[in-house]
C-alpha cells in the first residue's frame, strides 16, 4: 500500500461524505449497523469511521446506556463524522489507529469496522487489537470490498484515469479498496489472530448516482485517487475526472442517473 493511501484530509472528508457515501458506503452501512446491534451491545467500538456514516446508522438502534466510542486514523475525518451527528452522551470520539488500539483489553462487546480492513498495513495485527479488546464472547464485525471487476465504477474509473497516465496509471481503487477480497486468506488471517468462529457472505447490491459526473468526481475527487493525480500532475485533476465521467456515461447512461454493480464480503468473527 502506498502511504498516501491512507491520507484522508484536506477536500476529501467533505467530497468522500457528499458524493462517495451515498454512492456505495450507505447501503451497506445499515447491514452493518444491523449487524453490530443484533445483540443488543453495552458497548461498541467502531474504527476507521470516516465520515460517519456507520456512526449515524447504528446510534438510534444502540440502548439509552450504551457506550460508542468511534475512532479513525484521519482527525479530519473524525471531526467531519462529529460535526455531523447531533449531540449524543454516548458517543466518544477519537482518533486512535486499528493497530494500536488505545483501550484496555476486554473492554467491548462488538468492534464494528466499514471498509476499513483493507487499509490496515498488517490485517492480523488489526484483527488482533479487535480480538485483544473484545470481551468473551464479543464479536468483530466488519466488511471489505470484493474484486474490482465486480464494482462496474470503481472499475471503469481506474481503466479510464489510467488512460490520462499511461506510464504510470495510478491504481489506488484496484491496490488498496479492491485489494483484499480473498475470502480463504480473510479467514485465514482472522484464525491467526484468534478468532474461531468466522462467518463470511458476499453482498451484491446497486451503487446510485444523479449522474455519471457525480460518479467520477466522487471517486477522483472524494478518495486517495486524488492524492495519486495530484502527485503526477495537479493541473490533470479536471482532465481525468472529465475522462473518468466519460467513460462512466458511456458504458451507464448519458443523460440523468445512472446505476452500476458493487459487491463486498460481509464479516462475522467471534470466538
Ligand atoms: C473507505 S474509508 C471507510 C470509512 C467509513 N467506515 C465508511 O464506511 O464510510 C476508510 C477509512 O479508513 C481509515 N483508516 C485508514 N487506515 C486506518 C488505520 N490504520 N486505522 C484506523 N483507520 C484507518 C481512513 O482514514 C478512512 O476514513
Amino acid at each position: 500500500m502506498a502511504e498516501s493511501d491512507k491520507v484522508f484530509s484536506g477536500s476529501i472528508p467533505k467530497f468522500y461524505d457528499t458524493l462517495m457515501v451515498p454512492l456505495i458506503f450507505e447501503a451497506y452501512a445499515s447491514d452493518m449497523a444491523e449487524l453490530a446491534a443484533a445483540s443488543s451491545p453495552g458497548s461498541v467500538l467502531e474504527t476507521a469511521a470516516g465520515s460517519g456514516v456507520v456512526t449515524r446508522a447504528l446510534a438510534p438502534k444502540l440502548g439509552a446506556n450504551a457506550r460508542y466510542v468511534v475512532t479513525d486514523l484521519n482527525q479530519p475525518m473524525i471531526d467531519y463524522a462529529a460535526s455531523r451527528q447531533g449531540p449524543d452522551s454516548r458517543i466518544e470520539w477519537r482518533q486512535a489507529d486499528a493497530l494500536q488500539l488505545p483501550f484496555e483489553d476486554a473492554s467491548f462487546d462488538v468492534v464494528c469496522c466499514q471498509f476499513g480492513a483493507m487499509f490496515f498495513p498488517d490485517r492480523v495485527a488489526g484483527y488482533t487489537e479487535a480480538r485483544r479488546v473484545l470481551r468473551p464472547g464479543g464479536r468483530f464485525v466488519f466488511n471489505v470490498w470484493d474484486r474490482i471487476e465486480d464494482n462496474a465504477f470503481a472499475d471503469d474509473v481506474t481503466n479510464a484515469v489510467a488512460a490520462v497516465f499511461p506510464h504510470d496509471p495510478p491504481r489506488f481503487l484496484a491496490r488498496t479498496p479492491h485489494g483484499y477480497h480473498d475470502v480463504a486468506r480473510i479467514r485465514e488471517e482472522l484464525s491467526r489472530a484468534g478468532f474461531a468462529d468466522i462467518q463470511i457472505e458476499t453482498r451484491e447490491k446497486t451503487s446510485r448516482a444523479p449522474s455519471a459526473r457525480d460518479v467520477a468526481t466522487a471517486y477522483c475527487q472524494g478518495t486517495p485517487l486524488r492524492n495519486e493525480i495530484e502527485a503526477r500532475d495537479a493541473s490533470l485533476l479536471q482532465l481525468a475526472t472529465d475522462r473518468a465521467a466519460e467513460a462512466i456515461a458511456s458504458r451507464h447512461g448519458k443523460e440523468g442517473p445512472v446505476t452500476g454493480k458493487i459487491q463486498a464480503h460481509v464479516i462475522v468473527a467471534a470466538g
